[in-house]
């Protein structure tokens, strides 16, 4: 097979060729999500950026729709660029986008309505002329840093919005106001920034509840609910955010003090996510983030493969109970992928042992493994200058024996262990706590050269009372996206091996520590494709 077919995705979302970057727009109305992007149309690098859209009943199977909107207008002619949709009670579904303007990338913000209300699919989009565009370069802003607006809430006669924008290096997010979502006027000052910080690409703000899971329209304010503010770092190409307050009544933000606020900060996702964005589904009381996942081959091999760019599987996320930070967790819909289930329990990894888990389509796969150890005794000390992560993974890989762990999974691996994909835990001593760390290390993954082979990691924020730490991960050709201790510390990975592909792929469990670990349960399962066309 050519290079296209073996690492193209058979689950995660990825249109049938070519580029594709930020998921926009995400939305359920009448009984469909619908996805639109920003889609190259003639080939697989950036460019004659359009938006590719695509509807679904479940989030996980597409049918694939003529692009949504192309630059056309005075105001979008060199570029229409990120946005987000509003379902406008009485109004039905409104886009904000971005337009670019001329070719130093001017930025103004515009709107779209469906062209034709009844039809089902919304596939036909017009940009009105009447007060296109909303919202131009004043005095002030930077033009070519003024973009990516958020979906719009209503709250005491208002609606209200963000638009990403830098002032020199200081990231900042504009909020802007309108009583009829045509005209729109700029709060004085942004409703939050942070020096140093760069571009804030694809802002996002949200309420999340104190007291449930379920998710809230994002036109919810009050005492039971925090809210977050996310934004995509141009110049670290991560996505940050923060659990704070939103003083509605005084259009500012203030982050909660548990966390960093920049880049030091909280992720969605310690790997490949990017430009990431949020809905409501009413449908089932959630909210939905969708994020980009790009290549991390080289543009030679996107051009030979004919596409490049994926979303990572829409994942639910809610408040944490400890306040502190988000959890997310895949849709449930995924799970109608699964097919042939395989189980073990109860097994005792000494140090250095491993077992393969047979019997499942390991490039293809979906993994559940709960882990438990009877004692933390043996844990390493933690050094108080190990303060990024990925640092310390790269220091102490899946192969470097520890006190408890390293011990997890090895996906994507071939036969005899030329290529894998750690991703495991090893847990740490430092004076007053322990210190979790979990690597999804791609060091390994390919014998191939030229790829980017970062060791993604991040510090897991969660309590070791009972003694265990789950892991599942979501293995599909070149991702392998997996989400620890719940969903409380994610890293997406896009890996390329050449010997583990397809039926030459395995998946192993492994425990590289002196304290002997049990894998308490694991479950996985072979995955259907999902049917994207
Ligand atoms: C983020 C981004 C956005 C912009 C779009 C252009 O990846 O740079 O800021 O609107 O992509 O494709």
């Amino acid at each position: 097979p050519s290079v296209g077919t073996l690492h193209q995705t058979g689950y995660h979302f990825q249109p049938p060729r070519n580029w594709i970057n930020d998921p926009n727009a995400p939305m359920y109305y009448k009984g469909l999500y619908h996805l639109f992007y920003q889609y190259n149309p003639k080939g697989s690098v950036w460019g004659n950026i359009v938006w590719g859209h695509s509807v679904s009943t479940d989030l996980i199977n597409w049918k694939v729709l003529e692009p949504a909107l192309y630059p056309d207008k005075p105001f979008d002619r060199y570029g229409v660029w990120s946005g987000s949709a509003t379902v406008v009670p009485g109004r039905g579904p409104i886009i904000l986008y971005t337009g670019v303007i001329d070719e130093r990338s001017n930025e103004v913000q515009c709107y779209a309505i469906p062209a034709n209300a009844s039809d089902p699919f919304l596939r036909k989009w017009v940009k009105p002329d009447d007060y296109n565009p909303i919202a131009i370069i004043e005095q002030g802003v930077n033009g070519s840093a003024f973009r990516d607006p958020t979906t719009a809430w209503w709250i005491d006669g208002h609606w209200k919005m963000l638009v990403g924008a830098k002032k020199k290096h200081r990231g900042e997010a504009y909020l802007y106001n309108s009583k009829d979502f045509v005209n729109w006027v700029r709060a004085k000052h942004p409703i939050h920034s942070v020096p140093n910080t760069g571009m804030w690409e694809c802002p996002d703000l949200y309420p999340v509840s104190l007291r449930s899971k379920k998710g809230l329209d994002t036109s919810i304010v009050g005492n039971s609910v925090k809210h977050v503010l996310k934004n995509s770092l141009d110049v670290t190409r991560y996505d940050y955010y923060t659990v704070g307050t939103y003083l509605w009544k005084k259009d500012k933000y203030i982050p909660d003090n548990t966390s960093e606020d920049g880049w030091g900060g909280l992720r969605y996702d310690y790997g490949n996510f990017y430009a990431s964005k949020s809905f409501f589904d009413p449908s089932k009381n959630r909210r939905i983030i969708w994020g980009w996942a790009n290549e991390s081959d080289s543009t030679e091999d996107d051009v030979k493969k004919g596409w490049a760019g994926i979303q990572g599987i829409p994942r639910s996320v809610w408040l944490d109970p400890s306040g502190r930070q988000l959890v997310q967790w895949p849709v449930e819909e995924l799970n109608n992928l699964r097919k042939k289930e395989v189980q073990t329990s109860n097994q005792i990894l000494q140090k250095g042992d491993y077992f393969e888990v047979k019997g499942i389509t390991a490039a293809q796969a979906d993994v559940e493994v709960t882990f438990s150890f009877s004692s933390l005794n043996k844990a390493e000390p933690f050094d108080p200058r190990w303060v990024n992560a990925q640092d310390l993974c790269a220091q102490k890989g899946s192969k470097i024996q520890g006190g408890v762990g390293p011990f997890g999974l090895l996906t994507l691996a071939s036969k005899r262990l030329e290529e894998f994909t750690p991703v495991f835990f090893r847990i740490f001593k430092a004076p007053n706590k322990h210190v979790i760390l979990m690597c999804s290390d791609a060091s390994s993954s390919s014998l191939a050269n030229e790829l980017y082979k970062p060791s993604f990691a991040g510090f897991v924020d969660v309590n070791l009372a009972n003694k265990k730490l789950s892991l599942r991960s979501l293995i599909d050709h070149s991702v392998v996206e997996s989400f620890g201790a719940g969903g409380r510390t994610n890293i997406l990975s896009r890996v390329y091996p050449t010997l583990a592909v397809d039926n030459h792929a395995h998946l192993f469990v492994f425990n590289n520590g002196t304290e002997k670990i049990t894998v308490k349960s694991l479950k996985a399962w072979s995955m259907r494709s999902a049917n994207i066309n």
